[in-house]
């Protein structure tokens, strides 16, 4: 009931930042350095207009997608987000439960913080996103667990060679491994709501989280000051690991993180099932373009590998958007991950609910009655 006055996905952040730490809000909302790869995101969706058609029957209307042979309710999912269970309580089952009660996809982030069998048991239908070391002998375990625990699709990230420079976490105190100074305890103590509801109940029953999902392992917790070992070796990954884990894994094989067409090709020459054409949510190299900008020319050359973008998509109008300059699916992370902080699994579904709904609005007052209907003459550059 109290969730009826969130109207929109935008209006799940503002109660999001009072209930949060001010480290851990901006985390999840900040970019790299000056904010201009985020800012493009929003940027690029806000140079295109529609040109509706009318007077079509537009009655029956219809968003199911395909994707990688399952059929999901919307064009949209949960793209991958570390830390989630630091943020919400329980923050990846959360999402996981919330996408699988709505049928849409959900991607489950290497740096979370609950294993990923649980989180599949939570949602079987999620998919496993992965950091790697550049190292054969630590891919291939890994590999394997996914694939046991029954994953189908395994997204490599690769715009993470490096961890990104994120100064809004340094001035908040926020770093990895989490250290408790005087600042980072001052922020807790006064948003007792997280700290009680979210950290103390996560620390009473479940222990101290670890990073769970980075390894064939057990991770470190939190806390730890091993956890820079498990991030080195990421700046050797390249196109041989994509072979490598192509030879190894018979399900989906996608790439996310990847703006330039030159890489797409390069995916799909290694056998790659999809791209998500994606800056990172403006969190990794500060002035990447958004993945909106080069998306039409992904589309031209994609053969038979599904493209996919994220990155500042917040609308109905934006989902269409992206799908007009040549996308097959979209995702959209930050505001998803507010909807678990504001009110978990409710929060969540409702903002799934509220997409959903505009998609459906937006596809009538287009003149359109299915996705397929979707074409590049439905928008114009401003
Ligand atoms: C992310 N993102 C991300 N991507 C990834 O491949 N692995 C990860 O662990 C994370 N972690 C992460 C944490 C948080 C808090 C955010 C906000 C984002 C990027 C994410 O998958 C996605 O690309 C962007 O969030 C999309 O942009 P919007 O919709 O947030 O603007």
């Amino acid at each position: 009931r109290r969730l009826r006055r969130y109207l929109t996905l935008d209006d799940f952040e503002p109660q999001a930042r009072r209930l949060l730490p001010k480290f851990l809000y901006g985390y999840i909302s900040g970019g790299a350095e000056t904010d201009a790869a985020r800012t493009d995101n929003r940027r690029a969706f806000e140079e295109y207009g529609f040109v509706p058609r009318v007077l079509k029957d537009v009655s029956g209307r219809d968003q199911t997608t395909t994707l990688f042979g399952k059929t999901y309710a919307s064009p949209f999912g949960i793209p991958p987000m570390g830390s989630s269970a630091l943020c919400a309580y329980r923050g990846d089952i959360v999402l996981a439960r919330a996408a699988a009660a709505a049928n849409v996809p959900m991607i489950l982030s290497a740096s979370s913080l609950i294993t990923l069998e649980d989180v599949r048991a939570a949602n079987p239908l999620a998919w496993y996103q992965a950091y790697l070391a550049g190292l054969d002998e630590r891919i291939e375990p890994l590999v394997d667990r996914v694939a046991a625990a029954g994953y189908d699709t395994f997204v490599v990230t690769a715009d993470v060679p490096v961890p990104p420079n994120r100064e809004n976490n340094i001035r908040n105190g926020f770093q990895v491994p989490l250290a408790i100074t005087p600042r980072v305890f001052w922020d807790t103590v006064t948003h007792p709501d997280w700290l009680l509801n979210t950290w103390a109940r996560t620390v009473f029953n479940h222990g101290m989280p670890h990073f769970e999902n980075m390894d064939a392992k057990q991770g470190p917790p939190v806390l730890s000051k091993n956890l820079m070992r498990n991030i080195g070796s990421r700046d050797q990954l390249a196109w041989k690991h994509v072979e490598l884990i192509r030879k190894r894994w018979s399900g989906k094989l996608v790439v996310k993180g990847l703006i330039s067409p030159e890489d797409a090709r390069l995916a799909r020459e290694h056998g790659c099932d999809g791209v998500m054409v994606s800056n990172h949510g403006g969190r990794q190299l500060d002035y990447t373009v958004s993945g909106l900008r080069t998306l039409p020319e992904i589309a031209a050359q994609k053969g038979n590998m599904t493209v996919m973008v994220d990155g500042g998509i917040r609308r109905g109008t934006d989902v269409i958007k992206a799908l007009a300059l040549g996308a097959d699916f979209v995702w959209v992370g930050r505001p998803f991950l507010y909807a678990a902080v504001v009110a978990g699994e409710a929060g969540v579904a409702r903002a799934i609910a509220l997409l959903h709904d505009e998609i459906d609005r937006d596809l009538a007052l287009l003149g359109i009655r299915s996705l397929k209907e979707i074409t590049p003459d439905l928008v114009r550059k401003y």
